[in-house]
C-alpha cells in the first residue's frame, strides 16, 4: 500500500485536517504523531511538522523510511515577497530554495553543498493538481479576486518580518515569489529518497513590518478553511486507490 502523506506545519491546518477523518489512527515516532486513515477515499498519512527546515527534514525523512508513502504534499502559509503576491493568495512553488543557504566562498551562494544545486523542482503534475485544487477552493470559499500563483518558493530559519530583510530577500533572489521556513528542506529529503512532493502555501502576510499581526489573524481566521478545502479537492480529483 502507498499513501499520500499531508504535512502541515501548524495545530489549526491539522486539527481541521483530522475532523475530516473517518478512521485517523496516531502512530507516535520521533515525538510526533503521525495519523493514519484515510481522506477523501484516499489512504493518507496526516502530521504536524512543527516549524523550521530541522522538523521538516525529520518529519519526511520518518514519513518517507516508516509509512509506505508513495509522494509529500506540504501546506501551510508563506509570506508574500513578489509584487503582487497578497494576503489571501495561494502559492503553489515548482521550485524550492534555502535563502539561508551560504557556504561561500567554497560554493555559490544558495547552493547546498555537495548537491551541485541550490533549487529542488517540485512534482509537475502534483503542483498543477494543487493548483486546480487551489483555483476550485477560492471560488468554493467565495474568494475570487485571490489568486494562484506558481514558481520559486524560498525557506529559511526566519520568520521574515521586517521590510528591510524582505527588500534584501527580493533582491538577492528577484524571482521568489514568497517565503516560508521548511519547503526546502522537504525539498531536499524527497530528492534524496527519490519521491515526489508538492509544496502548497497560503499567503498569511506579506513578510514586511506588519507580518506578525497579519500572519496571527490569518492563522486563527483562515488558514485552516484554506488548507481543508484545497486538500480536499486535491484528492477529489485522484484515480481511486
Ligand atoms: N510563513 C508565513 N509568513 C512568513 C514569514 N513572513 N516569514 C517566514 N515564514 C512565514
Amino acid at each position: 500500500m502507498k499513501r499520500i502523506a499531508i504535512v502541515g506545519a501548524m495545530h489549526e491546518e491539522l486539527r481541521a485536517l483530522l475532523d475530516a477523518m473517518p478512521d485517523e489512527r496516531p502512530v507516535l515516532r520521533a515525538g510526533r504523531e503521525f495519523w493514519v486513515g484515510h481522506l477523501a477515499g484516499q489512504e493518507v498519512v496526516v502530521v504536524l511538522s512543527r516549524i523550521g527546515k530541522v522538523a521538516a527534514a525529520t518529519t519526511a525523512a520518518l514519513l518517507l523510511s516508516e509509512f509506505d508513502v508513495s509522494r509529500i504534499v506540504f501546506t501551510g502559509t508563506a509570506g508574500g515577497l513578489a509584487p503582487g503576491v497578497n494576503v489571501g493568495d495561494v502559492v503553489v512553488a515548482d521550485a524550492l530554495l534555502q535563502h539561508d543557504m551560504d557556504a561561500s566562498p567554497l560554493f555559490p551562494r544558495h547552493e547546498v553543498p555537495l548537491y551541485g544545486r541550490a533549487r529542488f523542482a517540485t512534482d509537475a503534475t502534483m503542483s498543477a493538481g494543487l493548483a486546480q485544487a487551489s483555483r476550485t477552493m477560492l471560488a468554493d470559499l467565495g474568494a475570487p479576486q485571490a489568486r494562484v500563483h506558481c514558481g520559486l518558493v524560498v525557506s529559511g530559519d526566519r520568520f521574515v518580518s521586517e521590510r528591510a530583510e524582505n527588500d534584501a530577500l527580493c533582491a538577492r533572489l528577484p524571482d521568489a515569489l514568497a517565503v516560508e521556513m521548511e519547503g526546502a528542506a522537504l525539498a531536499q529529503v524527497c530528492h534524496d529518497f527519490g519521491v515526489p512532493f508538492a509544496v502548497v502555501r497560503t499567503v498569511s502576510d506579506r513578510a514586511d513590518d506588519h507580518a506578525h499581526v497579519d500572519f496571527n489573524r490569518f492563522v486563527a481566521e483562515v488558514a485552516s478553511r484554506y488548507t481543508l478545502g484545497l486538500v480536499q479537492h486535491y484528492l477529489d480529483k485522484l484515480p481511486a486507490p
